[in-house]
């Protein structure tokens, strides 16, 4: 055991972790020349088109170091984005260390802090790298600088290397055998293994990533899932390097990958334990902290026929991702689909494009919004995550927003737009302080202004150079109101919003507009209303095509024209009785564009 690393690779969006793993891989794995790709651990399409990781993905390596000892690496490469950051946590759990790697162009950065700090809290022994020491930008100096001064950690003797050029590389690893703990438990006890991840395979049932914690794991053991209490056989067992390679044994603290015939998709859920088939005197392990959603959205199939391959869709997508929820829903205008949560827009984004992807279903999703705590006349106390079922407002004493701690890294030259930002978005400051190269801010900011494009809003003013992290602080009595969006006065459910009551003329006007030239046009006019109750406070109107009727109406007797236009118009009377608009995918979501024309006046500044 003394031979085994277990660690993780962390660090903010693109400062090269899975480029660093491509490093670790050439050094010490079995791939050839042929078979390595860049960013091979990004094997998902969604992950190489993008550019982004999105599932944390382990990987076992066999490394001779300079004192010619042969060490097990396992590492763990994890996403480097915010809505992706319940993969960092659940990976590290799995470890004694981790690689904060920082990009030596971008210094330290918003995400970098939080994932250092998740580390710090688990106890785990944190080795800051600087990478991309190749780049003409970088600026050693100035990043040691930040690291001590933002993260408060050590950096004098930090390691420099270049996942590109490979210079570094091994000072790295030798890093890794040497100031890493090996994992601690005993072999000869019952076996206690965590899971880590679970995902479903077509012909093998669930697979799952393990970590033995105590005791041994061997081909055709009987085991138990302590939650369900089912016992199983073991079929195959091994570990990722990163081909799938079976073995006949896993040891005490190695992480490796389990096959069970498992066909119930909840059958291994992730952060349970698994110990053997008599034992019953093992306490489960402390999983995973269950993460809570912050923000909602509806999904609906778009062919109503769809839903029972939706359900299963989900059920698999959420066995790989715990950080999906979902629960059945049921709209007037969208028929039945799902509530699901998200841990962000990116998030909601990946999830749609992997459920048409990988699973052929395509959804309309309703615009995303957050939990809101209402308190009512009868002094209970509510959670409504769907503008559409909060209590009529007579009913309600108090309406509370969630409010987000948002921690905000900028050059000094952006901070007057970033401040404008944060006071458009309704923040208040919490604290500002100044480190060499960067400012700190902090802000309270509410959740649901957040979600709608506060990110992008921020990385397009600051030219990307802004990096943010945010957590959910409380709940805040606020000024809000539902608003309804009314199509030829028929209120449409999914379209519903809730809004602050400062704003929330102006958001109605131009979610109005928006819709409005979102809509094809009909055979007869239709209303766009925006309303607060009954109060309507903003209405367009998409015009008719008109056919030219009289068109074919050489002079002759004006009653004849008469009579033409008189037929069209009880014509067109019933066609929007009877109409059906068909609202179109884009009028969803179109509630997150709004907000754009101030960011030319925040850019103007
Ligand atoms: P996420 O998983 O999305 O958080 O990104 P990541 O941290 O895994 O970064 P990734 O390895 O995908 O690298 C991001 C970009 O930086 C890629 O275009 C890499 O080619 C580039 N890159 C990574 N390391 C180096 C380096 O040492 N030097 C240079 N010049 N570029 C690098």
């Amino acid at each position: 055991m003394d031979k085994i690393r277990n660690f993780s690779i962390i660090a903010h969006v693109d400062h090269g972790k899975s480029t660093i793993s491509d490093r670790f891989i050439e050094l010490c794995g079995d791939f050839n020349t042929r078979e390595m790709s860049e960013q091979i651990l990004d094997s998902m399409d969604i992950e190489r088109e993008r550019g982004i990781t999105i599932k944390a993905q382990n990987v076992t390596l066999y490394y001779k170091s300079l004192d010619k000892e042969l060490y097990q690496l396992n590492f763990i490469d994890t996403p480097g984005h915010i809505d992706f950051s319940y993969e960092v946590s659940r990976s590290l759990a799995a470890c004694e260390g981790a690689l904060l790697v920082i990009d030596a162009s971008q210094g330290v950065e918003a995400q970098t802090l939080a994932n250092c700090y998740t580390a710090m809290e688990m106890n785990l022994k944190i080795i800051p790298i600087l990478n991309k020491v190749d780049l003409l930008t970088a600026d050693v100096n100035r990043s040691i600088q930040e690291i001590e001064s933002i993260i408060g950690i050590n950096a004098t003797d930090i390691i420099c290397c270049s996942a590109k050029t490979g210079f570094g590389i091994k000072n790295v690893l030798e890093s890794v055998v040497r100031n890493i703990p090996p994992p601690i438990g005993d072999p000869d006890t019952s076996l206690q293994a965590l899971i880590i991840d679970s995902w479903f395979d077509n012909y093998l049932g669930v697979i799952s990533l393990i970590r033995i914690k105590n005791g041994i794991l061997k081909k055709n053991d009987e085991i138990k899932i302590m939650s369900t209490k089912k016992t199983y056989r073991v079929e195959k067992i091994g570990i990722f390097t990163p081909k799938r390679l079976e073995k006949d044994t896993l040891f005490c603290g190695e992480v490796g990958w389990l096959v069970c015939s498992i066909k119930d998709l909840l059958g291994a859920p992730v952060g349970d334990t698994i110990t053997t088939k008599y034992n019953s005197s093992i306490v489960p392990l402390k999983g995973f902290k269950k993460i809570k959603p912050r923000m909602y959205a509806g999904l609906f199939p778009i062919n109503p026929s769809e839903y029972e391959m939706f359900r299963n869709a989900l059920i698999k997508l959420s066995l790989n991702d715990a950080s999906l929820s979902y629960e059945p829903e049921c709209s007037t205008s969208l028929g039945f689909g799902f509530r699901c949560g998200f841990l962000g827009l990116l998030h909601m984004e990946v999830i749609q494009e992997r459920l048409e992807r990988e699973y052929n279903i395509n959804i309309i999703i309703t615009a995303p919004n957050v939990i809101y705590e209402v308190l009512t006349t009868q002094n209970t106390i509510l959670y409504v995550e769907n503008p559409s079922k909060l209590p009529p407002p007579q009913n309600i004493k108090e309406l509370r927003e969630p409010i987000a701690d948002c921690n905000i890294l900028v050059p000094r030259k952006y901070i007057g737009m970033v401040i404008a930002l944060c006071i458009e978005k309704r923040g208040i400051q919490i604290s500002m302080i100044f480190h060499p190269n960067q400012i700190e801010l902090r802000y309270e900011i509410p959740m649901s202004e957040i979600i709608l494009n506060f990110f992008d809003r921020l990385k397009s003013i600051t030219h990307g150079y802004a990096s943010m992290e945010y957590s959910f602080k409380c709940f805040k009595a606020s000024n809000i109101v539902c608003m309804d969006i009314l199509i030829n006065k028929e209120r449409v459910d999914t379209l519903s919003c809730i809004v602050h009551k400062e704003y929330v003329s102006y958001r109605g006007k131009e979610f109005v507009k928006m819709l409005q030239s979102l809509l094809p046009r009909h055979q007869f006019d239709i209303t766009i209303q925006a309303a607060i109750g009954k109060r309507i406070i903003a209405s367009s109107t998409v015009k008719q095509f008109r056919k030219n009727v009289i068109e074919k109406c050489y002079g002759g007797d004006v009653s004849r024209k008469k009579k033409l236009l008189e037929k069209q118009k009880k014509g067109k009377k019933r066609l929007k009785q009877l109409g059906n608009i068909r609202l179109p995918r884009e009028a969803f979501l179109s509630i997150l564009n709004m907000g754009k024309k101030n960011e030319k006046r925040i850019d103007d500044l």
